[in-house]
């Protein structure tokens, strides 16, 4: 049993402490396994709709000014928060690398332009999105091949990757799902890069986040004249934060899943963005 084991306790306790630098008076929830299917079945029946018929709607209209939108609805911190993220990474010559939920394939091209000697592939299933995405990639003069799919089920053989991130989605993702195949695609070794808008650690920054995203979301629909889906989803947004994980939670999480040596890194602002390294462990 996961929670016995000595060694993971100790490595838990040491994150733990690590991601609470940030002063908290919240007390962590532990997240056990019946405790993580409990609140996965919970966002499920939240959101399967958003998930399934208006998410895919929105980004049908977004990839031209995604980027540009991000930034505004940040209010300027969008591109800091992807730079630390993209710092995080580290890129060993020849490595493959897979990007899920690619979008725009931000994220593949600066992995790209850190290390060219890399092969990088993207993966979403928003044919426009990849479509922005790899106009942008031509524009940087960068090759990176585009599978247009569900990321619940990763079209590649086990052991396929060295590197793989995954940026600004899972709170429109069904972790359970989705993290045990990124696990199974994932080299024994390799890492796997996180980092997404998180519910934040205390109640006070969790208060003035929300009350933030719903004044960013609804000034970016007044400033792109956002289509039907997108004012659909101006309450989802905060939604999702409120019923996603902690930097913390998400930590025991990876761990759960089967993920090792998990580190989190949370922005200045209570864990708002949160930065996840893990590793597959090694065979034997
Ligand atoms: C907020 S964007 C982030 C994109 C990317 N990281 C970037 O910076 O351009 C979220 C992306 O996740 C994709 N996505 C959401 N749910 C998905 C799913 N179930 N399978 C594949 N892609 C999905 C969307 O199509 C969208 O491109």
């Amino acid at each position: 049993m996961l929670d016995d084991d000595p060694g993971l306790e100790a490595e838990r306790r040491q994150a733990a402490g690590r991601c609470l630098a940030v002063a908290t008076t919240d007390l962590p929830v532990p997240m056990t396994p019946a405790h993580f299917d409990q609140r996965e079945q919970h966002r499920r029946s939240l959101f399967s709709h958003t998930w399934g018929e208006l998410i895919p709607k929105v980004f049908e209209d977004v990839p031209k000014y995604y980027r540009i939108g991000n930034i505004v609805a940040s209010w300027g911190l969008w591109e800091f928060w992807v730079w630390q993220f993209v710092r995080t990474i580290e890129l060993q010559p020849g490595c493959r690398a897979l990007d899920v939920c690619a979008g725009t394939n931000d994220i593949g091209i600066r992995l790209l332009r850190k290390q060219p000697d890399i092969s990088v592939t993207a993966i979403d299933r928003s044919s426009e999105m990849q479509h922005e995405g790899q106009n942008r990639a031509r524009k940087y003069g960068v090759r990176i091949e585009s599978v247009i799919h569900d990321v619940h089920e990763l079209p590649f053989p086990d052991n396929s990757f060295d590197v793989i991130t995954l940026q600004a989605a899972s709170r429109h993702l069904q972790l359970d799902r989705v993290l045990p195949e990124i696990l199974r695609v994932l080299k024994p070794g390799g890492s796997f890069y996180h980092c997404d808008m998180l519910k934040p650690s205390t109640r006070a920054v969790e208060w003035l986040y929300v009350r933030f995203l719903r004044m960013s979301v609804t000034w970016t629909a007044l400033v792109f004249e956002s289509t039907a889906a997108s004012k659909d989803c101006c309450d989802y947004f905060h939604d999702a934060i409120t019923h996603f994980y902690t930097p913390e939670e998400l930590s025991e999480i990876f761990r759960l899943v089967g993920f090792t040596n998990v580190t989190c890194k949370k922005s200045i602002w209570g864990g708002m963005v949160g930065y996840h390294k893990s590793q597959r462990p090694q065979l034997g």
